[in-house]
């Protein structure tokens, strides 16, 4: 019998979601595919060339001239602009900044949504984002919906950026969060939602290997 599952974590910025989706597919051997960086790809490629982003035709037409490829790589996902390795790159501060003015945009959706439901199609997957379980996937086997309080989000964040070089202000990144997490919530199409018969999960207090634990426990129910 086939148990290669779907599954869907959802949530707002800086929950988690990647470092648990990641792990979660390494045990399981499942494919990872991060959602957000697709809407971050096209963020950079627009902020490259000088794209109004608030002008969405001049966005569409960029999309439109823009290759957008993920990658497996050994435990985590390497996304491709153009041919280029851009995985660092999408995560300054500057793309965060800009990227929930792209993901509003509904032609860039409905290109981005195609994409993920093809790489889903074999099941044995681990996909994040923010309307995994509602829109893209919402006949996945397993759903969660991951939140933490705005403040230990920002701290987290803080750390990852650290690592990689960047020092923003703790205050700045808690504003940048919750701007982004309002913009992603309240847009027209698929918001940021967590869908009915999504499991919730509260990380504040939990470490990554709490939390993979809860969803592992998720799949065995799942599979019997
Ligand atoms: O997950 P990450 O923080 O990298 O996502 C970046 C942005 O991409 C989100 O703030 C949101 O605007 C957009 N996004 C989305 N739908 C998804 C994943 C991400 O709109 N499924």
């Amino acid at each position: 019998m086939n148990h290669r599952l779907t599954i869907a974590i959802d949530g707002p910025a800086a929950a988690g979601k990647s470092t648990i989706a990641k792990r979660l597919a390494k045990k399981l051997n499942y494919t990872y595919v991060d959602t957000g960086a697709m809407y971050r790809a096209l963020t950079y490629k627009c902020l490259q060339k000088n794209v109004d982003l608030h002008r969405e035709e001049e966005v569409i037409s960029m999309l439109h001239q823009t290759k957008i490829e993920l990658k497996q790589a050994d435990d985590t996902q390497e996304v491709f602009v153009d041919g280029k390795n851009v995985s660092d790159v999408i995560r300054t501060q500057n793309v965060s900044n800009h990227v929930s003015i792209v993901a509003q945009i509904k032609e860039v959706r409905k290109e981005m949504v195609e994409l993920q439901r093809q790489m889903a199609t074999e099941g044995g997957v681990v996909m994040d984002g923010r309307d995994i379980a509602t829109n893209v996937l919402p006949n996945a086997d397993i759903k969660v919906f991951m939140v933490a309080s705005v403040s230990e989000r920002a701290r987290r964040r803080l750390e990852d950026l650290k690592e990689k070089g960047e020092h923003p202000n703790l205050l700045e990144l808690e504003k940048e969060i919750a701007r982004r997490d309002k913009m992603d919530s309240e847009r027209k199409i698929d918001p940021l939602k967590k869908a009915e018969d999504a499991v919730e999960i509260d990380s504040t207090h939990l470490t990554i290997d709490e939390v993979v634990k809860k969803i592992l426990k998720l799949v065995d129910e799942r599979i019997g």
